[in-house]
């Protein structure tokens, strides 16, 4: 069952106090039957989970050869970080990633992945990113300049689909002038879908059946190809420019001495356009919602701006003092993280937090319980920016794992976070946003809102 405030009753009472406001999200269960597992598991996995998750520290579902669920901090320290080598991502995380990364670095473990991290890491230094404010600043303020001459409603979760879409094509890519950009959006939601078919495919199909047509990669897919060695060919013949091509055109194998070859490097950039398109897009789609259904916060927001800027366009200096949009976007990552449930498999027998765990185990962290979980978090299910106010007790760190931990720790967090403070201040300072509905969370490759986010978009 969904439950959250709905906006009207957020609004309480008029000269009342002050009511906490607690978004959509669906209640823990009290038992999970194998069907409801299963069939859950299909179509919005966070409605399948037990309180079991939200109050203790592991779980395993009701059919065999169900992974285990560790919603222990202690536990999901030895998995992410301490034990890290004997915990990998597993082959049939590699079999659902192949078909969007190729053999690129997210989708491989070992020495390949660590020769592929050491060469893309130096182009996501977090002291570095501030840089981009400017671009991804332009991005936000191209999205204001269609909603001006827009019809009302707009799809705010569209619109922040093609703005993530901007950013990393015009940071990441340096402007991408060899990608036709609507042909390229297009093919990359077609990749993506095919994705999701095999997350599906991923819970329930033994390794044959990914042999035959669920394992073709989407015909959208070769296009994308083409598009990105393009590009590979164009800038092996100009000028470096420091971006992250150039740093993977340069990068040296330590093993082999030799540069990466480009069908790699075709199958890293096409992965980072992935990696950082829909997770940034609906973060900043739930932030927008969030900001809009809580006036509060969009007012604080709007003050922190002005205050901050003096009026001026957001630029490198201010990102760091934006320190409540920061906030903001911490807890709604707390509340739809878009990396909702992280997945290792156990390789050698192991005892975590006192539990044996058999080699082949599958591991699940459900980022998304622990975030929520009654043990750790006052109010868990309250939208409160303030909890990660400077000088808040902070919660451990492996109960908030927005981008993860450990070795595998996202690559491109601190690129997000400047983007999402950017864009988000960009865009609630320009405009008045009225939510015209409150959407169901469904988890399916992010937590996307069910149906979007229809919005009014109002200008001073
Ligand atoms: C709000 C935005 C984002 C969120 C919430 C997010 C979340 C995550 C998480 C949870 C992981 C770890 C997965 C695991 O341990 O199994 C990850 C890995 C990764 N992310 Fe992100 N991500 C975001 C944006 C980005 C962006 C913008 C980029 C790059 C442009 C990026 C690139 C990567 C890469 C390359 C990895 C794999 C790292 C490795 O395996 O060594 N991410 N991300």
């Amino acid at each position: 069952m969904l439950t959250g405030d709905t906006i009207q009753a957020f609004a309480g009472e008029p000269g009342g106090a002050p009511q906490p406001f607690r978004p959509p999200h669906p209640e823990p269960l009290d038992r999970v039957t194998p069907w409801h597992a299963l069939t859950k598991a299909v179509r919005n996995p966070i409605e399948a989970w037990p309180r079991a998750l939200f109050e203790g520290t592991s779980w395993r579902p009701p059919f065999p050869g169900a992974p285990v669920f560790l919603t222990d901090p202690t536990a999901v320290r030895a998995v992410m970080v301490d034990h890290a080598e004997d915990f990998p991502h597993g082959h049939l995380w590699r079999r659902v990633m192949h078909p969007a990364w190729g053999d690129g670095l997210v989708a491989v473990d070992g020495a390949d992945w660590r020769r592929q991290r050491r060469a893309a890491a130096p182009a996501f230094r977090a002291a570095e990113m501030a840089a981009l404010a400017p671009r991804m600043r332009t991005a936000a303020e191209a999205a204001l300049t269609r909603w001006r001459s827009a019809d009302q409603p707009i799809d705010i979760a569209a619109e922040t689909g093609r703005i993530a879409f901007d950013v990393i094509l015009d940071t990441v890519l340096s402007g991408g002038e060899d990608f036709a950009r609507a042909d390229t959006e297009t093919r990359v939601h077609a990749f993506l879908n095919q994705l999701e078919l095999r997350r599906l495919s991923y819970l329930f199909l033994p390794d044959r059946a990914h042999r035959g047509k669920l394992n073709r990669p989407a015909p959208e897919g070769a296009a994308l190809r083409a598009d990105v060695d393009r590009m590979i060919a164009h800038r092996r013949r100009t000028m470096p420019r420091g971006d992250l091509v150039d740093l993977l055109l340069g990068a040296i194998d330590p093993d082999t001495g030799r540069p990466m070859e480009d069908p790699l490097l075709r199958d890293n950039l096409l992965g980072f356009i992935m990696a950082g398109h829909e997770t940034s897009a609906v973060t900043l789609g739930w932030a927008l919602w969030l900001a809009a259904a809580h006036a509060p916060s969009a007012a604080r927001m709007r003050a922190e701006t002005e205050a901050v800027t003096g009026g001026a366009p957001i630029g490198p200096e201010h990102v760091e003092r934006l320190v409540f949009t920061r906030q903001l976007i911490q807890e709604t990552l707390r509340l739809y993280p878009p990396g909702y449930q992280l997945t290792r498999v156990c390789t050698r027998d192991a005892v975590i937090d006192s539990r044996r765990i058999r080699a082949g185990t599958r591991i699940l962290i459900p980022v998304y319980a622990l975030h929520r979980h009654r043990q750790y978090w006052r109010a868990p299910d309250a939208f409160d920016p303030d909890r990660f106010a400077p000088g808040m007790p902070t919660p451990d760190r492996h109960l908030y794992l927005p981008f993860g931990a450990g070795p595998r720790i996202c690559l491109g967090a601190a690129f997000a976070m400047t983007e999402l403070v950017v864009v988000l201040a960009t865009l609630v300072r320009a405009a008045r946003f009225t939510p015209l509905s409150v959407p169901r969370p469904v988890a399916s490759t992010s937590i996307r809102p069910q149906h979007g986010l229809p919005m009014r978009v109002d200008f001073d």
